[in-house]
C-alpha cells in the first residue's frame, strides 16, 4: 500500500474505536490516511485522536469555510486512492443506497469517482433486517464492496453477525480493493485443498498428513489475481483467505458432493489430499466400536472412494483448465504423465514430496502438460501459488 491515500469515513457506532486503530495499520502499511467523521461517529472517538493518529486534519462538517476555500469537498472526494466507510453503520448503508448527500460524509461519497469500500458494524437484528440486506445487495450491485460482518458477543449483549471484523482484517479488505482487476478477474477458480477424514465410527476416522498449505495458498492467490474463489477444504485449521468462499467438508464424498455444488468453474486446481479408501461400513453413525473381549479385533474393510478430479473431467460441465496434484516420492515426472493422461487432467503439477513438503512450506514442483514440462522449482507455497496462477492466466490469454 506503499503511498496509497485513503479516505477514512468513521461512521457513528461502538465500533469506530476500531477504525482508530485501523488508521495506525493502514500507516504502518505506508498508506495516507484522510479521516472524515461523522457526527454520530463523534459520539464515539474524537476528531483529535483521528488526527493525531492520521498526522492529517480530520473533516466533520460540509459547512466549514475554510476548509471549503482551501479544499472544497469534491476535491477531498477524489485525492484519494480508495473512499473506505468504516464503521458503516445501517442508517450509513440506507443513506448510500438511496444516494441521499445530507452531511459531509454521504456528499463526499456521491461525489466520489473511487471504489468505495464499506465495512458494516451494528446490531445483529439491524443487519439481519430486510431494509439492510436490500441496501446491501443494492450496493454490491452498484460495485461498492461490501464486506460481510463478523460473527460474535457484540457490546450490546447480543450475539451473531454484524460485529466490524478486527482492524488487520480491514487492513486485507482495503488492500485486496486497491489491488483493482487482476489477471483472473472475471474467472470463476475451484480448488479443493486438505485431506479428508473418512469415519470408522462416530469417534474414529482414516486421515492422511496433507496441511492444506499449498491448497489455501493457491486459493489466496487466485484471490488476489481478481478471481471469485470456491474453497473446498478438507478438515486443517486454516484461516479462510480474504476474498474466498470457503465449503468445509470431511470426507471423499462430501468433498465430491461440493465440487459438483460449485460447478460451473473456469478452472479447478484439485489439490486436495483425497483418501483413496473408505471404510466400507462406517457403521451405526452413532455408536462407537467396542472392545468385544474377544482379543480379535474388529475387521475393517475398505471400498475405493470416487476420483472427484478424474470425475470432474468426464463430467459435462467440466471446467475449461482442470489442473490436478500428483504428490510423488520416485519416478515424479513419469508418474505424473500417467496421471494426467489416466484422469484426463489438462495438466499434473508434479509435487515432490520426498523431503518434508508434507506440512512444510516450501514446496518443488514442475507442471506437466500436453506439449511437456515446466518447472517452478523449490520455493515458498506461496510463491509457487503464485506462479502457478499466473502461468493460469497465461493459458486463458
Ligand atoms: O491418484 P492420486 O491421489 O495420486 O491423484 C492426485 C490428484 O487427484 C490430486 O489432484 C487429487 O486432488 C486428485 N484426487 C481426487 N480424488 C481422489 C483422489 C485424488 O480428486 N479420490
Amino acid at each position: 500500500m506503499q503511498g496509497k491515500r485513503i479516505l477514512l469515513i468513521v461512521g457513528g457506532g461502538i465500533a469506530a474505536y476500531k477504525s482508530c486503530e485501523l488508521v495506525r495499520l493502514i500507516r504502518k502499511a505506508g498508506g495516507e490516511v484522510t479521516c472524515v467523521l461523522t457526527e454520530g461517529g463523534s459520539h464515539f472517538v474524537t476528531a483529535m485522536t483521528l488526527a493525531a493518529l492520521s498526522e492529517n486534519p480530520v473533516h466533520t462538517t460540509l459547512w466549514d469555510l475554510k476548509n471549503e476555500v482551501e479544499m472544497g469537498h469534491i476535491q477531498l472526494s477524489r485525492q484519494a486512492d480508495l473512499v473506505v466507510v468504516c464503521p458503516a453503520t445501517a442508517n450509513m448503508l440506507a443513506k448510500m443506497a438511496a444516494g441521499i448527500a445530507d452531511d459531509l460524509a454521504t456528499t463526499l461519497i456521491l461525489a466520489t469517482d473511487k471504489p468505495v469500500l464499506a465495512v458494516p458494524a451494528m446490531n445483529v437484528r439491524m443487519w439481519l433486517n430486510a431494509a439492510t440486506q436490500a441496501n446491501v445487495a443494492t450496493l454490491r450491485s452498484r460495485d461498492i464492496t461490501v464486506v460481510d460482518p463478523d460473527d460474535g458477543a457484540m457490546a450490546c449483549g447480543e450475539y451473531g453477525p454484524g460485529r466490524l471484523p478486527e482492524p488487520p482484517a480491514v487492513l486485507e479488505a482495503i488492500q485486496h480493493a486497491l489491488r483493482g482487476p487482476g489477471l483472473l478477474t472475471g474467472r470463476h477458480v475451484l480448488v479443493t485443498a486438505g485431506p479428508t477424514h473418512e469415519p470408522i465410527d462416530p469417534v474414529r476416522y482414516i486421515a492422511n498428513r496433507s496441511s492444506g498449505l499449498q491448497g489455501f495458498a493457491i486459493a489466496e492467490a487466485a484471490a488476489q489475481a481478481g478471481a471469485k474463489v470456491t474453497l473446498v477444504a478438507g478438515p486443517v485449521d486454516l484461516p479462510t483467505p480474504y476474498g474466498v468462499t470457503r465449503v468445509n467438508v470431511e470426507s471423499a464424498l462430501q468433498m465430491e458432493a461440493a465440487v459438483e455444488k460449485a460447478l460451473p468453474a473456469d478452472v479447478a486446481v484439485m489439490v486436495a489430499a483425497v483418501a483413496d479408501w473408505r471404510a466400507e461400513n462406517a457403521g451405526d453413525p452413532a455408536r462407537k466400536i467396542k472392545k468385544d473381549g474377544s482379543g480379535q479385533p474388529p475387521a475393517l474393510k475398505l471400498v475405493e472412494n470416487p476420483d472427484i478430479l478424474a470425475g470432474l473431467c468426464a463430467s459435462p460441465r467440466r471446467p475449461a483448465l482442470v489442473v490436478g496434484f500428483a504428490a510423488e516420492t520416485h519416478d515424479v515426472i513419469a508418474n505424473a504423465q500417467a496421471k494426467r493422461l489416466r484422469k484426463g487432467a489438462d495438466w499434473i503439477v508434479a509435487n515432490d514430496v520426498s523431503g518434508d513438503v508434507m506440512g512444510g512450506t516450501r514446496n518443488a514442483v514442475q507442471i506437466v502438460t500436453a506439449s511437456g514440462i515446466e518447472a517452478i522449482g523449490q520455493a515458498p507455497k506461496a510463491v509457487i501459488a503464485q506462479a502457478l496462477i499466473e502461468r493460469i492466466a497465461r493459458a486463458f490469454d
